[in-house]
């Protein structure tokens, strides 16, 4: 019955532009409402839990579920507040259902369909990595595919072919470590805060690349990444400083591992571009707000005569800006509606 009337209701505005859809995230640290009316963002409200979870040096997946709960309600309705808007004005409901924390995941996917369920309004799932991606499509309205987007989050690090809003070819990934976690588990060495992405590029800021860290994959024509080996690099050199009592350069230590990690992504996506003849290269996920990857970015595509599209800072990291602009594309791409026995699935691939 529900989706009988869900369904009714979502035929009659698919193809309408100028759609307004609230979305929600919650895979994670970040719980987020948005509302966007066609690509434009009428609001964005994030409660982001990181304080919380600093003291434990990471994200507690038990702890993160329960700020979920209590942050939710909040969100939303901060949100309707900020758009001016209430719930008869939404058309279409949108929500993170994977990859990410399977407790956090459930706290957005319930609470969304409890919602379609109430209002008997469409109801979207969407996946947390393409959002990555789509987020750029709102950040820079004249990008529309093809193009080969660098994926660089806490969870995954990959390069994509993204063919159409709707088809997208995954054409290298990381082997072990996603880069997030790297700088996340780096940072922890070097005794910084949680998350260490941002901490790492501060305490890199005027640091030079003194120290000799390897290079994987160096020899071999592979768009795959491994960092596991880097971090270790890095961790073993602290370590035998340590041991030596020699004090530690860490400014330099901090630049010479962004650098590593940065150049390693950069040179992957430009030569994919080059070498599959695509003339744009785009930046998705959280460690896309590095400045140094973006910088490095920017002046290698030029170089090459390629675009290049990153999105804000702020639409970088977990937000539901990218969950409402990944349901807007891929309802263009035809996605349908979901029927209320929608799952969380935490182990969710990129391509799903
Ligand atoms: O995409 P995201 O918000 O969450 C996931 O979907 O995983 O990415 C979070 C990751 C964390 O590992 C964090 O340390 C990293 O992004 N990050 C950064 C920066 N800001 C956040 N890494 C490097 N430089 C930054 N400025
Ligand atoms: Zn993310």
């Amino acid at each position: 019955m529900y989706y009988d009337i869900a369904l009714e209701k979502f035929e009659k505005i698919k193809d309408k532009e100028d759609k307004v859809i609230l979305a929600i995230e919650s895979s994670c640290d970040e719980t987020a409402c948005a509302i966007t009316r066609g690509k434009d963002v009428l609001a964005n409200i994030i409660a982001s839990q990181i304080d919380i979870h600093k003291r434990f040096g990471g994200v507690v997946p038990e702890i993160a579920s329960r700020n979920h709960i209590m942050a939710i309600q909040n969100c939303v309705d901060e949100a309707l507040k900020e758009a001016g808007m209430t719930l008869d004005d939404i058309d279409v409901l949108a929500v993170t259902y994977g990859a990410g924390l399977l407790g956090a995941l459930l706290v957005g996917v319930s609470y969304m369909k409890a919602l379609a369920f109430a209002t008997q309004k469409p109801l979207i799932a969407v996946n947390h990595i393409k959002g990555h991606i789509a987020v750029n499509y709102i950040a820079n309205k004249e990008l529309k595919p093809p193009f080969i987007c660098l994926i660089a989050s806490g969870g995954h690090t990959a390069i994509a072919h993204v063919k159409s809003y709707g088809e997208m070819e995954i054409l290298g990934t990381t082997q072990d470590d996603a880069c997030g976690e790297a700088f996340d588990k780096v940072a922890r060495v070097l005794g910084l805060e949680y998350p260490g992405g941002p901490q790492i590029q501060a305490l890199a800021e005027g640091g030079k690349a003194t120290i000799d860290i390897p290079t994987p994959y160096k020899d071999v024509d592979t768009y795959d990444f491994s960092f596991s080996g880097i971090k270790t690099a890095v961790i073993n050199y602290a370590h035998k400083m340590e041991q030596k009592g020699e004090e530690i350069n860490r400014k330099d230590l901090a630049f010479s591992f962004q650098d590593k990690v940065t150049s390693i992504m950069v040179n992957n996506t430009i030569r994919c571009a080059c070498e599959k003849k695509i003339d744009t290269v785009v930046i998705a996920g959280g460690v896309g707000s590095n400045k140094a990857l973006r910088e490095k970015m920017a002046l290698e595509a030029k170089k090459h005569h390629l675009n290049v599209f990153y999105p804000p800072i702020k639409l970088c990291t977990d937000n539901a800006v990218m969950i409402a602009s990944q349901a807007y594309h891929s309802i263009i791409a035809g996605a349908k509606p979901v029927d209320i026995d929608l799952d969380a699935d935490a182990n969710v691939r990129i391509t799903d």
